[in-house]
């Protein structure tokens, strides 16, 4: 059994990026701009900002839900696989890093596609569903870990039969393999609905990051 160095790991995950993702003035900036505001470090990585774009291109999306904006980096790679008409919400519970947010999305040029709303994603959804909107074609969770089961069935309730359904952070670093991690047993019972649950054909990509993470990808079969 060959072993694999986190070396290695972060060297594939380079090589790749070398060659889908090239340099992006726009991204960079709107990187720094989130550091100069001292936002948390924890946006996905490029490669997988890459994937989530490929994944809502081969989904048709026009309409994406986002939970969890952060200074919108993985709201931009969204966005950018919209066509003309599309568009995008983002919830996001700090009003700080909302603010940051829109100055970043409106520097990027997709200040007309984009909304980022402030909130508790709970309350927030809560409302969407009874207030009748959506569908959304896509939905990206990547907030609080702990409120990911009570997302997904939100977000299901935002769906149509063909939505897909992605969640961020699903494998962290290896603790949900761990039954005694409590910080993880939200994302284990997420992991768990999303497998068993026969409105979905699901999936959890691990992706490397600082550590080896998961994209969980669902697709609505019935509601
Ligand atoms: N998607 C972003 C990273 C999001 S980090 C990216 O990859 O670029 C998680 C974000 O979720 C943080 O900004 C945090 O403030 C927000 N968050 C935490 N709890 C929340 C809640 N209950 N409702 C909405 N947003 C929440
Ligand atoms: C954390 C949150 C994230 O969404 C992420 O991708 C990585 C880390 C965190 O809260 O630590
Ligand atoms: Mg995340």
């Amino acid at each position: 059994m060959t072993h694999y160095s986190g070396e290695l790991l972060l060297q594939i995950d380079s090589y790749i990026e070398g060659l889908f993702v090239p340099s992006d003035p726009t991204l960079e900036s709107v990187l720094q701009r989130s550091r100069r505001a001292r936002l948390p470090e924890i946006h996905v990585s490029p490669n997988e900002g890459r994937l989530l774009r490929l994944l809502a291109e081969t989904a048709g999306a026009r309409r994406i839900l986002e939970v969890g904006t952060l200074g919108g980096y993985s709201t931009i790679y969204l966005a950018r696989a919209l066509p003309e008409h599309g568009s995008l919400i983002s919830l996001e519970l700090d009003e700080r890093h909302a603010e940051v947010a829109r100055e970043n999305i409106a520097e990027a040029g997709l200040g007309d596609k984009i909304e980022v709303r402030t909130g508790d994603a709970r309350k927030l959804l809560t409302n969407m569903v009874e207030g009748g909107v959506g569908p959304f074609d896509l939905t990206f969770i990547d907030a609080d870990k702990g409120s990911y089961p009570e997302y997904l069935e939100r977000a299901l309730q935002l769906s149509h039969v063909g939505s897909l359904i992605l969640a961020d952070n699903t494998i962290r670093g290896g603790s949900v393999l761990d039954p005694g991690d409590e910080a993880a047993w939200a994302t284990r019972e997420f992991n768990e609905n999303l497998a068993k649950d026969p409105r979905l054909s699901a999936h959890i990509l691990p992706l490397i990051r600082e550590h080896v993470d998961g994209l969980a990808v669902a697709r609505v079969l019935k509601l």
